[in-house]
């Protein structure tokens, strides 16, 4: 893919092992035109300083700036026994040598959409600061080319059974968000459960014999053990990337346009992300959801970015 070919994408993150795999994919396949740091896995420190990691780690030139360090209305929840403490699994990268380039992921999300048309946003943590942004410039949604979004999802939770994490975390952020009319693209659980990645991909990377392998190796392995489906190939899902691949490669993957509500109020089901899967109804189809993907090339993509970021790979 030549470069003047690729989307431009502005990640909202919350890194995390997964997003942390996200930005390499991200840094390969698309034109990261900004990052934006969330709090969600972990704490708005930890989320931000992961990033800023990671961007040295690339060496992408991106601006990073941080944004909100809780939800719009929810207490604070974290996923540290997903993530680790800090946010990266076990891994052993330097402290950053930049600073984030603002506090305010806002200001930069609206005034970056003004001065370039046809950005993707691509949440993948809790959408708190793409609420703020929407409700802050309801206009943003007219002018970015998509909002694709890694979170809820077609079927079982994963913090309860109905919630999504990146939902559960800031419910009301999502509201805003799935209420907001924007071209809206949504990878749940039920689609990033097909992407499953474990030792046998750490393996891969750590033998690239590169910086780049080795922090993808201990991602991947990380990512397993805690999130293991099975133990015995420490395989786990592997959801951030998705959201990033669906919108460099969408031949990949096949949605359905649905109408999908947020629960605000549900004892048990706050957070969660309703489809109407009844496709007589002429009910506003809000999002297009996603429930199939090409896996094994997604996969193929991802490590892909992981030997192209290395130098000696
Ligand atoms: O439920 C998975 C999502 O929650 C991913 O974005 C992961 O990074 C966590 O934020
Ligand atoms: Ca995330």
């Amino acid at each position: 893919m030549t470069s003047e070919a690729k989307p431009k994408i502005i990640l909202d993150c919350d890194p995390g092992v997964d997003d942390a795999i996200a930005i390499i994919t991200a840094s390969r396949w698309s034109e990261i035109v900004g990052i934006t740091s969330v709090s969600g896995n972990v704490g708005i420190e930890h989320t931000t300083s992961n990033a800023l990691k990671m961007k040295t780690l690339l060496g992408i030139n991106a601006p990073l700036h941080s944004g909100a360090s809780k939800p719009m209305k929810a207490e604070p929840f974290h996923a540290s026994h997903v993530h680790g403490q800090t946010g990266l699994g076990d891994t052993d990268l330097p402290e950053p040598n930049s600073l984030p380039d603002s506090d305010d992921a806002v200001a930069f999300i609206l005034e970056k959409t003004r001065e370039e048309e046809g950005i993707h946003l691509v949440p993948i943590g809790p959408l708190t600061n793409i609420a703020q942004a929407i409700e802050t410039d309801p206009s943003l949604v007219d002018r970015v080319a998509s909002i694709t979004l890694m979170g809820g999802g077609a079927g079982v939770g994963n913090v309860t059974p109905a919630a999504e994490f990146n939902i559960f975390a800031d419910p009301e952020a999502a509201d805003v968000v799935f209420r907001s009319g924007a071209q809206l693209h949504m990878l749940g659980l039920n689609l990033t459960h097909q992407v499953l990645m474990g030792s046998e991909h750490a393996d891969y990377c750590y033998e690239l014999n590169s910086t780049v392998g080795k922090t993808a190796g201990d991602l991947l392995s990380f990512n397993g053990r805690t999130h293991g489906t099975e133990k015995e190939t420490n395989l786990g899902a592997m959801h951030d990337p998705c959201a990033v691949l669906a919108v460099t490669h969408p031949e990949l993957f096949v949605s359905k346009p649905r109408s999908v509500v947020v629960e605000l109020e549900g004892s048990f089901t706050r957070g969660q992300t309703l489809v109407d899967e009844r496709e007589w109804l002429e009910t506003e189809k809000n999002c297009n959801v996603y429930y199939e993907v090409n896996s094994e090339k997604v996969i193929e993509l991802i490590l892909q970015s992981v030997t192209e970021a290395s130098p000696n790979g």
